[in-house]
């Protein structure tokens, strides 16, 4: 461990909530960049807040994607099935690998848990027109509004341009990120240092002005490289519970 002592990360969650006004933060010893034991233990710290979570609501879960969500979705589980918790992604095709996208995920809790999903099949990289006539179709209006409904939003963090490229977000927007100082991205939104909305992937789903009336925003996401990625999506404001681990932690500390 970074920190010599549970005393020392329980004060340091302490902090971080006190300091952007959250209502939990979670923080699991260690660096989920340099080990992979460690990102597996936030996928699990991730895997008990969403339940919690659940708990409290038998809700609709908007899920977002990432190599963190596929963590957190292979921890849950549930004693007695779920039958009353819909599990729906977040937003439309990012341009991410099957493996890492919301809907993979979407489901995968839902089998994990004994719960309902709902799946939303948009291509990556939507045009003007493609989204205008793909908004017109009965079976994506009603996922969307689903979607709209979801009470508790779970999501990672990523650093702007670590996604863009993931993504193969094409140069011209990558430019564009780095001159508008995309610094941090979740559910395929851009934030800058400050918190500020950048930029915007376009899909279809979730909407900021969505996240900001959600019951419990749950953000996941840990490693020394992503710090200033999470201060930037705290800053943003609409965050309840921060899962995260103990490097990130620190980094975070330095920018509060
Ligand atoms: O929006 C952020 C990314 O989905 C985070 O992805 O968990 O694979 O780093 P990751």
């Amino acid at each position: 461990p970074l920190l010599q002592d549970a005393f020392g990360l329980t004060e340091l969650e302490e902090r971080i909530r006190n300091h952007y006004g959250l209502k939990q933060v979670i923080i699991v010893p260690g660096d989920s960049d340099a080990s992979a034991h460690v990102k597996m233990e936030l996928g699990r710290a991730g895997a008990a807040a969403l339940r919690k979570a659940m708990k409290e609501a038998n809700a609709v879960v908007a899920v977002a994607g990432g190599s963190t969500m596929a963590e957190v979705a292979s921890h849950l589980t549930s004693a007695v099935p779920m039958k009353g918790v819909w599990f729906v992604p977040a937003r439309g095709g990012l341009g991410e690998s099957v493996e890492l996208q919301a809907n993979t995920i979407a489901s995968t809790m839902a089998k994990k848990t004994g719960g309902q999903y709902r799946l939303l099949h948009v291509p990556d990289h939507l045009s003007e027109e493609a989204y205008q006539s793909l908004m017109l179709e009965t079976g994506i209006v009603e996922i969307i509004q689903a979607i709209r409904a979801a009470r508790i939003v779970v999501h990672g963090i990523g650093d702007a341009m670590v996604m863009a490229k993931r993504r193969k977000v094409d140069e011209a927007t990558r430019q564009s990120l780095v001159s508008e100082g995309a610094l941090a991205e979740a559910f395929g939104y851009y934030f800058d240092r400050q918190g500020r909305v950048v930029h915007k992937m376009p899909t279809i789903g979730l909407r900021i002005e969505d996240i900001e009336q959600m019951e419990t925003v749950i953000g996941v996401a840990g490693g020394k490289s992503k710090g200033e990625a999470i201060d930037a999506v705290l800053r943003y404001g609409h965050e309840d519970v921060l899962v995260t681990d103990e490097a990130a932690a620190l980094q975070i500390a330095e920018h509060m």
